[in-house]
């Protein structure tokens, strides 16, 4: 048994099953990323797209519209109640993957504090894409294979699927990665070949930047200081502080850099959750001197709250 992808943008007109036919998700080439966004139902194809991407580290880019709508509501509620609208409002809305939860967020503060600058940022925004005859490479910037794409066959590099349903697509991931994949990066390490750079942000969330100069995309790393002009009043973390994504130490790192980026008595929100509209297990945490105090509780709240209160600010 084997299992095709999706690998051409005319295969995404409805006509061809997202589904293989043992009922898996088919994986659609992060390659159409860009072909796609000006389709009526690009935001579904995008999350279809990010559904099976995983950056270099197998984290995957899953999200939603909508996905935060009543907690979104309640701390736009809670921010009313604690700043001043006249007032500047900086908002760093980190690991938003394609921007659309940032937009979401973005559109509900906007009228209420219209001095609002709101910093989007997701870790690795962009991949390059090399072609060479049928086949097509998908790299990370740091040279990292993501993708192998020989029609009609497309591999996630980071995750295979099971040898036991396919076992022809685990040989031929084999084939492909020892004899055109890792030729082909040879080629690119050497400067020899053409490359085409994709960025992972949603059309609605390009044009939110090109209309408001209020609202700014970019590439965080939340493992590294954040990069504001200013410190924040509020810094939104949905959906990555995850056991899964970062050790104990890193949380430490990722805690601490969320406190140097906001100002005296501002605003940590995190949670997680599933599909659009589903309950949000999270937080508002106050800065403090020391570290963080929760305000708020969504749901069961964070997973890892731990390791926001027990973090403590450096003496000075
Ligand atoms: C499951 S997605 C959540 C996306 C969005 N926040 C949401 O809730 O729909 C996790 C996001 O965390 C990002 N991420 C993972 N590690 C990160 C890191 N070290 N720095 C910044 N973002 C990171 C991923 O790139 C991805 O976009």
């Amino acid at each position: 048994m084997f299992k095709t992808g999706i690998h051409h943008i005319s295969q995404l007109d409805g006509s061809v099953s997202l589904k293989s036919l043992l009922g898996k998700d088919r994986v659609v080439s992060v390659t159409l990323y860009d072909q796609i966004l000006d389709f009526p139902n690009a935001d579904f194809l995008a999350e279809r797209i990010l559904d099976c991407f995983s950056d270099e580290r197998g984290v995957y880019k899953r999200t939603y519209a909508n996905r935060f709508e009543a907690f979104d509501a309640h701390l736009l509620q809670m921010m009313e109640g604690q700043f001043d609208p006249a007032s500047p409002m900086v908002v760093a809305d980190v690991s938003v993957s394609d921007g659309r939860t940032a937009c979401d967020l973005f559109e509900r503060l906007a009228p209420r504090f219209p001095r609002i600058a709101h910093y989007a940022s997701d870790f690795s925004p962009h991949v390059l894409v090399l072609k060479e005859g049928r086949f097509t490479l998908t790299l990370s910037r740091k040279n990292r294979i993501l993708e192998m794409m020989w029609p009609p066959f497309v591999f996630s590099a980071m995750k295979p699927e099971t040898p036991h349903f396919y076992p022809l697509n685990f040989v031929l991931r084999k084939f492909m990665r020892r004899f055109l994949a890792e030729p082909l990066l040879r080629k690119h390490l050497a400067g020899q070949a053409q490359t085409r750079e994709i960025q992972l942000f949603s059309m609605r969330a390009l044009n939110l930047v090109r209309k408001d100069a209020r609202f700014h995309l970019g590439e965080q790393n939340i493992l590294e200081p954040l990069m504001l002009p200013e410190p924040a009043h509020l810094v939104r973390s949905m959906n990555v502080l995850n056991p899964t994504y970062f050790t104990p130490a890193d949380l430490a790192r990722v805690v601490g850099n969320f406190h140097r980026a906001l100002r005296p008595g501002g605003w940590l929100v995190a949670g997680s959750n599933e599909d659009a509209g589903s309950v949000v297990h999270g937080a508002v945490y106050r800065k403090t001197e020391a570290g963080f105090e929760r305000i708020w509780q969504s749901g069961q709240g964070l997973e890892l709250e731990t390791h926001v209160l027990s973090w403590q600010a450096p003496a000075k």
